[in-house]
């Protein structure tokens, strides 16, 4: 295929956009920042600039048969709330309506754990958590991604060809970051924000791939974490000290997410195969993954 993608110069988009180009697809990346050469700089709060660059740019493309949309400002606190809400529902408006007049009907796009209820000063409603009770958005951030999901909903019912895949992802880490995960170990408290979470960018590539070609017409949203959480403590003592009187459902074993993935795994054929532990080393991580 040929793949819009946006933000393609960010922390995710990199990744993403290397994987896509070693499956064989061609991309192009539309994002105001980056190296020369390797992006096509647009703003994408410019609706003129965003249909443009979809519909072709000269030397570039002359049409794309996907888009995936990651460019946003990332995280609450980067910017005013204000700077943030504008930025991030513009982009995210002016991409959804610029496929629409081309009629590109597939679509993939950066949701946020952070829709979950993040960062859980309010418990959530069980562990572990997943898809199926409503967002409870606690930032102008994560609002937004809320917004973003419900006007896609809105969308596909306009357009019964349309496909919009919103991938929730936890918290993304390079393989480099993986070194300063063994002392989240000593406060429970630390890492308590998004249940213990994280997404190494290779593996929300690999979702990102899967979601493309599992594309099926409507909307559907994913939780997209790692197998595994950034803890060497078990999850039943974290969940007892950190969540007392929180319904727990099933087995939590040992180490295993507690953003469940069984939804994107069940359904995208996800599976995560990096995990910090293979990083850093068995020992500093106290002992095997999980399987
Ligand atoms: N990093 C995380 O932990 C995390 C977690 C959950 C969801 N997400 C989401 O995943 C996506 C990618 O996140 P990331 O960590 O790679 O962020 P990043 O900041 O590294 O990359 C985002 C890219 O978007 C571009 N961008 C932002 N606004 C733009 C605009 N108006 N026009 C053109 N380009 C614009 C930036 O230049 C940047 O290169 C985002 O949608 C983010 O909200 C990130």
């Amino acid at each position: 295929m040929r793949i819009i993608v946006t933000g393609g110069s960010g922390k995710l988009g990199r990744t993403v956009v290397a994987t896509l180009r070693n499956e064989g697809h061609e991309v192009v990346n539309l994002d105001q920042h980056g190296e020369r050469g390797t992006l096509v700089r647009v703003d994408l709060t410019d609706y003129g600039q965003v249909i443009d660059a979809v519909a072709g740019v000269d030397d570039q493309h002359d049409g794309a048969d996907a888009i995936v949309h990651l460019a946003a400002v990332p995280a609450p606190g980067l910017m005013s709330d204000v700077a943030t809400f504008r930025n991030n529902m513009l982009a995210t408006f002016n991409v959804f309506q610029a496929a629409k007049r081309l009629g590109i009907t597939r679509i993939v796009t950066a949701s946020s754990e952070t829709v979950l209820g993040l960062p859980f000063d309010v418990p959530p409603p069980y562990i572990p958590v997943d898809e199926e009770y409503p967002a409870r958005p606690e930032s102008t951030y994560s609002l937004v991604k809320h917004l973003e999901e419900t006007m896609a909903i809105e969308l596909v019912r306009w357009n019964p060809e349309l496909s919009v895949t919103a991938l929730r992802f936890s918290n993304v880490m390079d393989p480099d970051d993986y070194a300063a995960f063994p002392d989240f170990d000593a406060d429970a408290t630390l890492r308590k924000w998004n249940l213990w979470g994280y997404i190494d960018a290779r593996d929300g590539a690999q979702a990102v791939s899967r979601a493309l070609a599992a594309a099926r017409p409507g909307f559907d949203r994913f939780i997209i974490a790692a197998a595994d959480t950034v803890m060497s403590r078990p999850n039943a003592e974290l969940v007892a000290e950190v969540f007392p009187g929180v319904e727990v459902r099933g087995d939590l074993g040992t180490n295993e997410t507690l953003l469940s993935i069984d939804k994107a795994r069940r359904l995208l054929g996800f599976e995560p195969v990096h995990s910090w532990r293979d990083q850093v080393g068995a020992d500093a991580a106290g002992g095997p993954r999980p399987a």
